[in-house]
């Protein structure tokens, strides 16, 4: 049930002040009139936390940093030794990107702690603002990586080893991080959180279909990323007969014509991408001696995310062509099902304050899906136009930001002030990750 402080606190959400803090965050990295490019660990990305940490010090928020570079912006409780309710996203994007994936699910939740100020609302749990490192995953695999190792789902060492297209490491560009003017505060991994709500756009078309301002997400579809290295042999383009070829491309070409005849459904309910394909040599008269590419297989029933995915390593060395092929997964996440509380609470808000919500199985992962195994989570969709992301296009208009920042207020507000409120899981329950319940015949 929403709380009257959680009524009283979205009303005190500013939506001028968001949609000028969003502009400000959008000239960092800007690609373009409408994108922006902050890939993870970049001066951009780096600027961008920067300039949220500077919002922080004008509040006398407490920021903390922990050892893969997750930050933590703090509202204290009046009963500051409970664990808080974490809301937050982040910061990092794809490499041509829009101005809303992350960016306004960090701009909400610190709009979420000034309004709670504005409405001078105490609440007994402290809040506070997780900004994740390396969401994307597209410069360092795998995605979700700050909140991974938060959690224990990854180790930090694995994480610090990844390393770049150019070959430099998280640990190497983590280094040339610099939170100045802010000396922030040191956290250690997996400080329990009560709960987490995240807000995020869509991503996907359903909530502009239906015309719907707010999305209560009761899913997170699974996901398997796979990294394929094919070896073969450099040799002359104009002298080398066909049959004498160990040639990268066309065993690469092959495996993925294969993969992709095995990774479809009559529902087209599978998502299967090949997004990086990267050549060596790459020079128009060499036969490539090396292929690398990635797969991004997705799918809300674990049981046909395992059967398919299964699949990618056998069609992959079934289809060499002469050269030499290597698979690593480098992501198995399962579907994941987000806390039924959490999510009453989100379509309670939304309700309180007259605005129409459905809800949706998230067809995109994010790190709400890594904070579900440590606690109870929830998270909150606005539309974006066309259902467009992951590209310079992306749009979310101000009057949805409005309404999804307000929703995420009332709710936070609602969680930190409540004394039967949620906490956070016993550290021995079973990861959310991996229930075989379908996330329904949802598409998105
Ligand atoms: O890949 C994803 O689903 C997220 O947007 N990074
Ligand atoms: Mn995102
Ligand atoms: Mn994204």
């Amino acid at each position: 049930m929403t709380s009257e402080v959680g009524v009283r606190a979205a009303r005190a959400v500013d939506g001028d002040r968001l949609w000028e803090r969003h502009e400000q965050l959008r000239a960092i990295g800007a690609l373009g009139a409408t994108g922006v490019s902050r890939e993870a660990f970049t001066q951009e990305d780096f600027e961008a936390r920067g300039l949220v940490c500077s919002w922080a010090a004008e509040r006398g928020f407490p920021v903390h940093v922990d050892g893969i570079g997750n930050l933590f912006i703090r509202r204290p409780g009046q009963e500051d030794a409970l664990a808080p309710i974490v809301t937050g996203s982040h910061l990092d994007t794809q490499p041509a990107a829009g101005a809303f994936d992350g960016a306004f699910g960090v701009l909400a939740a610190f709009e979420a702690l000034e309004a709670l100020d504005g409405a001078s609302v105490p609440t007994r749990r402290p809040v506070e603002v997780a900004i994740w490192a390396n969401e994307e995953g597209s410069r360092f695999q795998p995605t979700t990586m700050g909140s991974a190792v938060y959690v224990g789902a990854l180790s930090l060492e694995e994480a610090l080893a990844s390393t770049d297209s150019a070959g430099i490491s998280v640990r190497q560009a983590l280094r040339q991080q610099d939170l100045s003017p802010l000396p922030p505060g040191r956290r250690e991994f997996g400080v329990p959180f009560a709960a987490y709500v995240e807000a995020h756009i869509e991503q996907g078309p359903i909530l502009e279909r239906v015309d719907v301002p707010i999305g209560a997400v009761t899913a997170i579809q699974g996901l398997r990323w796979f990294t394929i290295r094919v070896t073969g042999q450099a040799a002359h383009a104009g002298t080398t007969p066909m049959g004498a070829r160990r040639d990268a491309v066309a065993a690469s070409v092959a495996m993925i014509h294969e993969l992709s005849r095995a990774m479809t459904d009559t529902e087209d309910r599978v998502r299967f991408t090949v997004g990086r394909f990267e050549v060596s040599p790459n020079s128009p008269n060499t036969i490539p001696s090396t292929v690398v590419f990635t797969v991004d297989f997705r799918h809300p029933d674990a049981s046909a995310l395992a059967r398919l995915g299964d699949q990618v390593a056998p069609i992959c060395m079934a289809n060499t062509c002469g050269c030499t092929v290597s698979v690593s997964e480098t992501m198995n996440a399962a579907p994941t099902i987000l806390d039924a509380a959490i999510t009453e609470t989100i379509r309670d808000t939304a309700r309180a304050l007259a605005l129409d919500c459905v809800d949706i199985v998230s067809g995109a992962t994010h790190d709400a899906k890594q904070m579900a195994l440590a606690c109870p989570t929830g998270m909150i969709f606005i539309p974006c136009r066309e259902g467009i992301s992951h590209s310079v296009l992306e749009h979310a208009e101000r009057h949805q930001m409005l309404a999804g920042a307000r929703v995420l207020t009332g709710a936070v507000a609602t969680l930190a002030s409540d004394p039967a409120g949620p906490g956070p899981l016993p550290p021995s329950s079973p990861p959310l990750q991996g229930r075989s319940k379908d996330t329904d015949d949802q598409d998105y």
